[in-house]
């Protein structure tokens, strides 16, 4: 299969296009603009080209898709939610802009179209678990834009018949994410011996997806999915903060002292919750528990210093001061 893959310069998406190209022979071009987030050397084993340019361009779009491929798949998203409080400006163009503008591209050449969105979307719950069928009520300039995001991929559907998927992923973690999220900041900030700075009471509860589960599923859904669908892909195993922290501090053998409760987040979320029903139907599963997952994130990150150094002593560090009112180590 020949696909494009917007922000596949990114977390997931690098993840995605390195399972694409080993596992599955596809020949893969990756548009993505590089923000803080999105790194060449995330790519750098995989022989893929890269076109540098936003979803929201057209022309970098139609470069990008150059004769044609078989599917688009859009991971390309400002994805932190703490961003997305202290500026939503580049979320609502991205995420409303940057997608009308790959749906329309999709549009004129007939082109199957993967969007890559969140559970975030469904808002918070206190008990059981979101379906497809669930109602959007997102809370955060985050979760809101990629709601609307999802509305405008079923809106193609719907009207002019534009063969869509959505995936809706659970939170991921795993090799390459940007050390502004829970699970790599814990790492790091253990392995330097800076703070771990939980936000409130550290209750709040997320379901962990290993980003290896979430590619082979994205996959699945698009060889096996109903066109017009959206589908759920939850982790196997659902976990407090609180303990999250805990059982890094305890991989790591940092000090409990570091352990800092902080101001909580605006709106924060209590509870995420995906049923996974449906795409279990299609046949994926998730293999990774949360336990074994973790322990290989953990090894991974004391492994790469070369990956994370330029990224902790560059911008993130004033990124940091911002958000946390303090200096990294
Ligand atoms: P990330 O922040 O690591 O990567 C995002 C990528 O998109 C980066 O490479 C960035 O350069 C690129 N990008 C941003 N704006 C762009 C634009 N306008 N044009 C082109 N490229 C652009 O994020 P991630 O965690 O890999 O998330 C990828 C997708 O998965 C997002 O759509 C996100 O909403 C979704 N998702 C993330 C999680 C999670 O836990 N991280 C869970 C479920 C779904
Ligand atoms: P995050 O990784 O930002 O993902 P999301 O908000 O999209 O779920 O945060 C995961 C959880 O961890 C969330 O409840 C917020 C909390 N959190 C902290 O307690 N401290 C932190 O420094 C960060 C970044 C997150």
């Amino acid at each position: 299969m020949k696909l494009l893959v917007c922000g596949g310069a990114g977390f997931i998406g690098s993840n995605f296009v390195r399972i694409r190209v080993r596992d599955h022979g596809d020949e893969v071009v990756v548009l993505d603009k590089l923000t803080y987030a999105g790194r060449r050397e995330n790519l750098e084993d995989l022989d893929v080209p890269l076109v540098v340019g936003g979803i929201e361009d057209p022309e970098k779009v139609a470069e990008a898709l150059g004769d044609g491929v078989d599917a688009i798949v859009n991971f390309a998203a400002e994805t932190h939610v703490d961003r997305s409080i202290a500026e939503p400006d580049a979320f609502v163009r991205t995420h409303a802009v940057g997608t009308y503008v790959l749906l329309e591209a999709a549009r004129e050449r007939g082109t199957r179209y993967l969007q890559v969105s969140t559970d975030e979307v469904y808002g918070s719950i206190e008990e059981g678990s979101f379906t497809e069928s669930s109602p959007l009520q997102p809370s955060s300039p985050y979760s809101a834009t990629k709601a609307g995001a999802d509305l405008l991929v079923a809106s193609y559907a719907h009207t002019f018949g534009l063969e869509t998927l959505i995936c809706r992923g659970s939170n991921n973690y795993g090799p390459y994410q940007y050390p502004e999220k829970l699970i790599p900041l814990m790492v790091l900030n253990a392995l330097h011996g800076d703070p771990l700075p939980v936000y409130g009471d550290g209750q709040q509860v997320r379901n962990w997806l290993y980003v290896e589960d979430f590619g082979r599923g994205i996959g699945h859904v698009l060889a096996h999915g109903t066109p017009g669908e959206a589908y759920n892909v939850g982790g196997p195993d659902e976990c407090t903060n609180l303990e999250v922290v805990r059982r890094i501090i305890e991989l790591t053998g940092a000090p409990e002292s570091l352990l800092e409760y902080v101001t909580d987040r605006p709106g924060h979320d209590r509870r995420y919750s995906l049923g996974s029903e449906k795409v279990r139907a299609l046949g994926w599963e998730a293999q990774v528990r949360f336990a074994e997952g973790l322990e290989r994130t953990v090894r991974w990150y004391q492994e790469h210093e070369d990956w994370w150094a330029p990224i902790r002593s560059g911008d993130f560090r004033a990124y940091y001061e911002r958000q946390y009112g303090r200096s990294l180590s």
